[in-house]
């Protein structure tokens, strides 16, 4: 009993640890002063970019604000899921100049495994799915991100950084309605009755309900969120 209550207590500093270090670094973006290059008071990520640019089709600017205010559908992107975020900035720390090479360096969420064997709903017909996302600097195309449906039954759609017209997140277009597997094809689920097993970020009728719990990196199931499957 006692090394369960000690393990749960570290799981919950654990829990503690993790969100204060995400406040930290939200801080930083908070009071540097990141946007005298870059961004805006509202956000330190383009528009504009380092060279003034403001359209969503110019690379340097593309998709980062539908990312960075998240939709009615998903949660918010940490700068850190796509970027190594410096904490500071200055002469020998960033930037970092040009031609330093791909600039987007993948993590977090967009590296989420499924499909890892010894889980609950683990099905050895299908791969372990493990991202290695990249984005293409001559397609400008994220490919393999977990975010846009490399999962265990998933998509795994390829979307275009600089098309921003909610052409590319429609629902359906991550994974199906249902998602291709086992667990899901040939039961006659449809879109309606998703909250039967998905509640409760989403309700009847299809409607996501809390978007803060889709596309963050665990599946919400039978009222309960499972961090690994
Ligand atoms: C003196 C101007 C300047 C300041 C101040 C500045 N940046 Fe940048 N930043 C740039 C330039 C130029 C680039 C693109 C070239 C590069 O990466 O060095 C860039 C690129 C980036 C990138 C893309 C990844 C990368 O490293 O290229 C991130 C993320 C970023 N900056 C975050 C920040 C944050 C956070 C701050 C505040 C702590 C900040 N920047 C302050 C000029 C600046
Ligand atoms: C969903 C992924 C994603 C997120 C989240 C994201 N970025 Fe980016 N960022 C990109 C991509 C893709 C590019 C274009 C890279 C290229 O053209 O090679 C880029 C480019 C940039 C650039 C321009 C660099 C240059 O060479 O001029 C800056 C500055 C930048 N990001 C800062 C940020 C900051 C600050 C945040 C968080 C507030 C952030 N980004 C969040 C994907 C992302
Ligand atoms: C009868 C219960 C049930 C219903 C109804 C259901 N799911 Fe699931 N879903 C599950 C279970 C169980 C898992 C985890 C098992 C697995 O990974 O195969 C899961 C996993 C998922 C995943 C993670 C990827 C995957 O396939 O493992 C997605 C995405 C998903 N469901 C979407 C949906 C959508 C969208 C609907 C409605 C169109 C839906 N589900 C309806 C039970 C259900
Ligand atoms: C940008 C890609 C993307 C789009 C668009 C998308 N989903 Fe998902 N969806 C995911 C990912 C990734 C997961 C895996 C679980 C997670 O990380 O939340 C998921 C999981 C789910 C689940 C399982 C419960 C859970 O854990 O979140 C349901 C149900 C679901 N989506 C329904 C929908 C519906 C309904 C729409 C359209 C309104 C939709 N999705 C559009 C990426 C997407």
């Amino acid at each position: 009993m006692k090394t369960y209550i000690g393990l749960v207590l570290i799981v919950a500093a654990g829990l503690v640890f993790a969100s204060c270090s995400k406040l930290q670094s939200d801080n930083v973006l908070a009071t540097a002063n990141c946007s005298s290059c870059h961004g805006s008071v509202m956000s330190p990520a383009p528009p504009p970019d380092p060279a003034g640019n403001t359209s969503t089709s110019t690379p340097t600017v593309g998709a980062h604000q539908v990312h960075l205010n998240g939709s009615a559908f998903a949660s918010k992107v940490a700068c850190s899921s796509c970027h190594v975020v410096p904490q500071s900035a200055g002469p020998g720390i960033h930037p970092d100049g040009p031609g330093s090479g791909n600039i987007v360096m993948f993590a977090g969420v967009a590296l989420t495994e499924t499909n890892t064997p010894g889980t609950r709903f683990y099905d050895s017909s299908l791969p372990t799915v493990v991202p290695q996302p990249t984005f293409n600097t001559q397609t400008l195309k994220c490919q393999n991100t977990y975010c846009h449906g490399n999962f265990k039954g998933g998509n795994n759609f390829s979307p275009t950084w600089t098309v921003v017209n909610s052409s590319q997140d429609s629902c359906g277009s991550c994974h199906g309605l249902p998602p291709d597997d086992a667990t899901h094809q040939g039961k006659g689920i449809t879109l309606q009755t998703c909250y039967y097993c998905h509640t409760p970020m989403i309700g009847a009728n299809g409607v996501i309900l809390d978007d803060s719990l889709h596309v963050n990196g665990s599946l919400e199931l039978y009222g309960k969120t499972v961090t690994s499957w």
